[in-house]
């Protein structure tokens, strides 16, 4: 029986993550707390949530294991840069500085950081964290695991095959072939943030065309063994490497996109381009994620997949991997990113430790919970409406059935990016002009990024195809809104008919689920769109503090915490 903390950081979404006698306690990422949007320095804030969840001292930890092995990491780094150069000369100190600076003395300044002695510190591998992150938490005994992202310490791509508690390794793909850097490169290209941007790229892939499949075959050759490989001219990591791509790529698609250009799909022909080179990004990116998922099958045998990486956020390549790749099933659970690393990192030295693995994750709320004090007292102070309410769901639903966008915190906040019915806005699935007000006065997002359905799970398959699955709860996968209801599902409908959606069990999400139910029976439709609770450019809210600013700072209908509705005098 042991207290094992696990600690991811340093590249981006730094989190924590706790786990007590084999149950998984708090995992918590930084920027919740912090403010700071994919804030990647050492968590020391996620660090003292976990601890205070669980009511232990620093000195109680039996363990405490960093997700990756800063060893490998400088060595990959340090050869990479020697080997291009004199090209890389100029980024050359720069890197230096950063390796040796703050990644290679990390597992002592995780010591300090945390309070313990140094010698309780250990590290594991950024692939092995991914790979635990997922099948240790998954519903399944007997699961191939496939982690694809940018880079590890210089793994891009494992495959592993999980047990019980134990978690072999078959095979990998290194750096530089790497299909989160293609990614990435592609995002830059299209003059998105990278590491903050993909999630818009696959929003504009449905918008395009894959005819530019010719030349990104040209960028990767995929292998009938399901490897592939990098073309090296067209990317450039090391020399020159900000964003990724080289002189040779912009010759091949055409010269890249002005990063703040407002986008518009409708009439410029330049525009309509950039999202046939992004469908085709994605088209060729789901045909090499089906070779190593293919050569997970094979070598394990195993009817499930369990998928994590930065990667694994793609939902719409997850869905083609549950159809194409051989599994029945398949399990991406919400942190897929970097910041489940310590997630990961934290159930391996559990395991280690003796300690069993916990059941499987069914909700995503494992971080701080929402205070009803703090948020009465501020309220108070700052002269907002608060009404303890009897039936907070019904006057929710009736709320957004009208046309309004309203803010709901629930409980602990969710891990992972998604808002999944702990701190969401909810508008109505049906009203455009919701879904324009939400876009004006909110998110002032670019006009091709869809907004995700919540539905009650056991009305799912009615209304969608696919029905919910193992990725649902956590908004990781798509599904197919039923032809006949895109109507009414039309602010939460993409082009081409699919959703990225969250199936809501009363279990794991009583209040969104209760409000489901009410709409269910005020409107017919048991649906609403569910959106993170956070102004432009700011992490998800996570205390009744961040809460209360959202509302005093954004025109919404009102904010629900717990049973006490807040609005604003005027
Ligand atoms: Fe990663």
């Amino acid at each position: 029986m042991a207290a094992i903390l696990g600690i991811s950081c340093f590249y981006h979404d730094a989190a924590a993550a706790l786990v007590v006698d084999g149950s998984l306690v708090a995992a918590v990422q930084e920027e919740r707390l912090s403010r700071l949007k994919h804030d990647a320095r050492l968590p020391r804030l996620a660090v003292q949530a976990c601890l205070r969840r669980a009511g232990l001292p620093a000195r109680a930890l039996d363990a405490v294991v960093y997700y990756e092995d800063p060893f490998r990491k400088v060595e990959r780094v340090l050869t990479w840069l020697l080997r291009s150069f004199p090209r890389s000369a100029r980024h050359f100190p720069r890197a230096v500085a950063a390796q040796l600076g703050s990644k290679l003395w990390v597992l002592d300044r995780v010591a300090e950081l945390v309070g313990v002695d140094r010698s309780k510190v250990t590290s594991t591998t950024h692939h092995e964290s991914h790979a635990a992150s997922a099948f240790l938490v998954s519903p399944f005994e007997d699961a191939a695991i496939l982690t694809v992202d940018g880079v590890g310490e210089d793994v891009t791509t494992a495959i592993h095959h999980g047990r019980g508690e134990r978690i072999e390794h078959l095979g990998a793909q290194h750096y530089p072939h790497s299909v989160g850097l293609l990614y990435a490169a592609v995002t830059a290209y299209l003059g998105f943030v990278v590491n903050e941007g993909e999630q818009k790229v696959m929003g504009l892939t449905a918008f395009g065309q894959p005819r530019f499949r010719e030349e990104f075959e040209r960028m990767v050759s995929i292998a009938s063994d399901g490897s592939f490989e990098l073309a090296p001219r067209y990317f450039c990591y090391e020399a020159g490497g900000e964003l990724g791509f080289s002189r040779a790529f912009e010759a091949l698609l055409g010269p890249r996109r002005a990063r703040s250009a407002p986008w518009r799909l409708d009439d410029s022909e330049a525009d309509r381009r950039y999202a046939d080179v992004a469908a085709s990004l994605q088209s060729v990116t789901e045909e090499i994620l089906l070779g190593p998922a293919r050569r997970a099958r094979r070598l394990t045998g195993a009817d499930a997949l369990c998928l994590a990486g930065g990667v694994a956020l793609n939902a719409v390549a997850n869905r083609r991997l549950l159809r194409e790749a051989g599994f029945s099933r398949v399990f991406v659970q919400p942190a897929a990113g970097d910041a489940g690393g310590a997630l990961g990192a934290a159930l391996l030295g559990a395991i280690a430790a003796g300690d069993p693995r916990p059941p499987p994750m069914t909700g995503a709320a494992t971080g701080e919970a929402i205070s009803i004090d703090e948020a009465l007292a501020l309220a108070a102070r700052l002269g907002l409406t608060t009404e303890r309410l009897a039936q907070p769901e019904r006057r929710v639903a009736e709320l957004v059935a009208t046309g309004n966008i309203v803010g709901l915190c629930s409980g602990r906040f969710e891990w992972g990016p998604r808002a999944l019915g702990q701190r969401s806005l909810l508008a109505s699935p049906s009203l455009l002009a919701s879904r324009e007000r939400l876009n004006r006065v909110v998110k002032r997002r670019e006009p091709f990024q869809p907004f995700a359905p919540a539905v009650l799970a056991d009305d799912a398959p009615a209304w969608f195809g696919d029905e919910p699955n193992d990725m649902t709860p956590f908004m990781t996968g798509v599904c197919d809104v039923r032809p006949e209801f895109r109507a009414a599902l039309c602010a939460v409908t993409h082009v081409g008919g699919s959703a990225r959606l969250q199936s809501v069990r009363s279990e794991t999400t009583p209040l969104l689920a209760g409000i489901l139910t009410q709409l269910q029976d005020l409107t017919g439709v048991p649906v609403a769109l569910n959106t993170s609770l956070n102004g432009a450019g700011e992490p998800i809210v996570g205390s009744a503090a961040d809460a209360i600013a959202f509302l005093t700072s954004h025109a919404i209908g009102g904010l629900l915490i717990e049973d006490c509705l807040l609005t604003r005098r005027n």
